[in-house]
């Protein structure tokens, strides 16, 4: 029978077998699976293991911040953190296509890691092989490497690495659903603030935006994301829904009237979904009371966003995301 201290102890075993004394790195996106799968990992080699956090810039406000306190805090991990935002917006000017953008998201994410590996090498010690990725089987099966799906989207984690990939891949929650790894990471002793969180893409905003990636529009998408996940948690709707995806239409313009005049600005979409595991999803009845107070402030409190639109498309036909 399934119980996660079983998941644990075998994953604990088979990972201490195939990293032997060599070491491993593993990228900390911000998110529950990464984080559960590094403190597997951690628990299996201990010391052997160094995460790696890339600030790519696409991140939502306060994330950075949360992964550098409260992660290491909790599990006492040895942390690197590679400031990349330049590197990633450079790679993604003038691109607009999501596919393209997963690609050379995914892609130039594991050059990083590789330059982040050479510097870890250059420390003492032995050799670094592996890679920790916190891919679950919802991702597997989406790219088309499960049971044969034609493949929907490139996740980033999977379908979109490079060629020329250095790492052996240690993927400990490849079997796994969302409830399961949190159980996981509870019982690995994470704090609820990780464990509990809500999914986020490891592509971050770059694939909430519709239009090209810039650091204006992501900033512009950080303060309207923040407004909206502050108000549904004001709301206590944290647990009701599985996500909110927060969309900048950076191609669309409206006329509207804001203060003294006419505006010709953006809009914004909210996505709340429920779910059990993703690969289907619900678009989620919020109070209409809660959907004017985010679309009040959204559209007083940042600029260049004089419209806010509800997404009312379930999975499918819609994807979570919109790209
Ligand atoms: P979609 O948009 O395919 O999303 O319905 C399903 C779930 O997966 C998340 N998602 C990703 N997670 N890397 C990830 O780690 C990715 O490239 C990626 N793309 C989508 C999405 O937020 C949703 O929870």
């Amino acid at each position: 029978t399934w119980t996660t201290g079983n998941v644990i102890e075998e994953q604990v075993e088979a990972i201490r077998a195939l990293v032997g004394d060599k070491r491993a790195i593993c990228g900390l996106s911000g998110g529950v699976d990464s984080a559960v799968a590094a403190a597997l990992v951690q628990k299996a080699i201990g010391s052997q293991l160094t995460c790696v956090y890339v600030d790519h810039g696409l991140m939502r406000k306060g994330e950075t911040e949360q992964v550098e306190k409260d992660f290491v805090a909790a599990t006492g991990v040895q942390l690197k953190v590679v400031d990349a935002e330049e590197r990633f917006l450079e790679a993604l000017a003038g691109v607009s296509d999501p596919e393209e953008k997963r690609k050379i998201i995914g892609r130039e994410f594991i050059r990083v890691f590789e330059q982040a590996q050479a510097e870890i090498i250059a420390d003492e010690g032995p050799a670094v092989e592996f890679l920790v990725q916190g891919t679950l089987y919802p991702d597997v099966v989406e790219s088309g490497g499960g049971t044969g799906t034609a493949n929907i989207k490139s996740h980033h984690n999977v379908g979109g690495l490079p060629e020329d990939l250095e790492f052996k891949l240690i993927e400990p929650l490849r079997k796994l659903f969302k409830d399961e790894v949190r159980m996981v990471g509870q019982e690995l002793g994470l704090p609820d603030e990780i464990v509990q969180r809500q999914p986020f893409p490891g592509p971050g905003l770059g694939i909430r935006i519709v239009g090209e990636v810039t650091k204006d529009r992501l900033d512009l998408l950080r303060e309207a994301d923040a407004i909206a996940r502050e108000e549904l948690t004001a709301a206590g709707l944290d647990r009701e829904i599985w996500q909110c995806p927060v969309v900048l239409l950076a191609d669309v313009r409206s006329v509207g009237v804001q203060g003294d005049g006419r505006t010709y600005g953006h809009p914004i979409v909210l996505r709340p979904v429920s779910s059990e595991d993703a690969m289907t999803a619900d678009w989620s009845r919020l109070p209409y009371d809660v959907l004017a107070k985010i679309s009040t402030r959204i559209t007083n409190e940042v600029r260049d966003v004089n419209r806010v639109v509800l997404d009312v498309t379930s999975k499918p036909p819609g994807t979570i995301e919109w790209e």
